[in-house]
């Protein structure tokens, strides 16, 4: 069957070896860990913790996260295998064009959007609340029509109409970082750099400094027993719903392999890169949700800005870290959209050059090198979503999505194992099958705890999805040809 015809590695592998018309190589390990790190860090931290805390699992915050990473590093290991054995930007879509054929790879392609392409103006609407407030702190007011989403879902209503024209600040911020991609690879790492530096000093201060206010009677109970016996309400099932929400704070570690094809050395950078910034977001986490929870009591965390609120707490004595952590915040969501705007383009890149997608999105621009034409659509696409949409719709959307692609890319190692054990794999995951079925499975453990009308997004998604590949893509594929 022509749907599952798959592209063969030695052809995927001599693709990347192509230096004319090849991305520039410009990457290390560090940089790699530092762009992982740039990509993770964000409105997981600086947002949910406070309502994960509050509504799902009070000072047990701290086992969600390491439930959730539990899952991430099984996925990352498996991850780290294909990118080290198949360093080509297109990620999860490219190990499953070269694994489960290309009807799965459309599926996966497609079904990244939902987490590059989307998490980008979801967390670009993070940005803007968090530019607005800091702004406001200064004297300065945006009018709310112009920083709110003219369009929302609610419960028992539908859709309605808000009233607000646009959010201005988000669709700025993404217009800005995608001119930026445009310029150059290097440039963006460059800049990433510089804030995921600010972004890790802000958090280390809040650990370092929010020790000594630590009330540690804040933490009992640790795990706050359920008092009406639904699912998800505080008690064990708290912590398991927290960890599924938290997850949407580890998104980001993958997108260190849509970088493959511009490290220089892959085969040792690329596990380095993702299983190092995930290693060390990991650490910062729990540390983090342990002083939080300590400083304030969890019941009164459910705030736009939690790690400021808890460092109102101490009164006084730490006032001056107050805009820094605003600073830090924003700075910490600026990486993260840069990073998801710089992943998008290289996953359509990649599907155009196997002619899935329009062969104009394969260009990469002469005097920068950069995938100019998929840059800008990606850009404005994310500016109307952002523009338009609130943050609640689009952050269970990208879970969703990435969770799904997590669970593909564990079931392709073990498929890979077996159909092509000849090739050489620079990492291997230990422990196969057990380690990638233990990442599925704690992967869909995780999909089936998101409510129903986020299932309902996504198959409405994947079906739009299915239309374009019978229509458009299954005949231009270059495989096909
Ligand atoms: N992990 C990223 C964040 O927390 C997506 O914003």
């Amino acid at each position: 069957m022509d749907l599952f015809r798959t592209k063969p590695i030695s052809q995927l592998l001599a693709e990347a070896d192509d230096k004319e018309h090849g991305l520039k190589k410009a990457l290390g390990g560090t940089s790699l860990v530092l762009l992982g790190i740039g990509a993770i860090i964000g409105t997981g931290i600086f947002v949910l913790t406070g309502t994960v805390a509050a509504n799902y699992a009070g000072p047990a915050l701290v086992l969600s996260f390491l439930i959730s990473a539990l899952g991430c590093v099984f996925a990352g290991l498996c991850y780290a295998e294909f990118a080290s054995m198949i360093p080509i930007s297109g990620s999860a879509y490219t190990y499953s064009y070269a694994t489960l054929g290309e009807f799965v790879a459309w599926i996966i392609g497609w079904d990244l959007i939902l987490e590059y392409l989307f998490a980008s103006s979801t967390v670009a609407v993070g940005w803007s609340g968090y530019m607005v407030s800091f702004l406001t702190d200064y004297g300065i007011h945006i009018p709310a029509t112009l920083c709110n989403a003219p369009i929302d879902h609610i419960k028992g209503q539908g859709w309605i109409l808000t009233g607000s024209i646009i959010n201005f600040p988000a669709v700025f911020i993404i217009a800005l970082l995608s001119i930026l991609l445009v310029i150059g690879i290097k440039e963006s790492a460059g800049f990433n750099n510089i804030i995921v530096a600010v972004k890790v000093i802000v958090i280390l201060l809040f650990i370092g400094f929010g020790l000594s206010h630590i009330d540690t009677s804040n933490w009992t109970p640790f795990i706050p027993p359920n008092p009406t016996g639904e699912f998800g309400n505080f008690g064990i099932s708290g912590v398991l719903r927290g960890a599924a929400v938290i997850f949407f704070a580890y998104i980001g570690f993958d997108a260190v392999s849509t970088a493959a094809q511009e490290a220089k050395n892959p085969q040792r950078d690329m596990p380095i890169g993702i299983l190092g910034s995930l290693l060390i977001c990991t650490v910062l986490y729990v540390l983090v949700s342990a002083v939080l929870t300590g400083i304030e009591h969890y019941s009164n965390l459910n705030v736009p800005a939690p790690l400021a609120l808890a460092i109102d707490k101490t009164g006084e004595a730490l006032k001056w870290l107050r805009p820094l952590i605003k600073l830090g915040a924003i700075a910490g969501l600026s990486s993260v959209i840069l990073v998801m705007l710089m992943g998008q383009p290289r996953i359509f890149f990649t599907m155009a050059n196997d002619g899935l997608l329009p062969k104009s999105f394969s260009k990469v621009h002469p005097r920068f090198r950069t995938p100019y034409v998929t840059t800008l659509v990606t850009g404005i696409v994310a500016c109307i979503i952002a523009g338009l949409l609130p943050i609640h719709i689009l952050s269970e959307l990208v879970s969703i999505g990435t969770l799904l692609a997590f669970t593909i890319v564990c079931i392709s190692v073990i498929i890979l194992r077996k159909k092509r054990p000849d090739v050489v794999r620079p990492f291997k995951t230990p422990w196969v099958p057990w380690i990638p079925l233990a990442g599925a499975a704690v992967c869909l453990m995780q999909m089936f705890s998101l409510p129903w009308e986020t299932w309902e997004r996504l198959l409405i998604w994947m079906a739009a999805g299915l239309l374009i590949y019978f229509l458009y893509s299954r005949k231009r594929s270059k495989l096909a040809r």
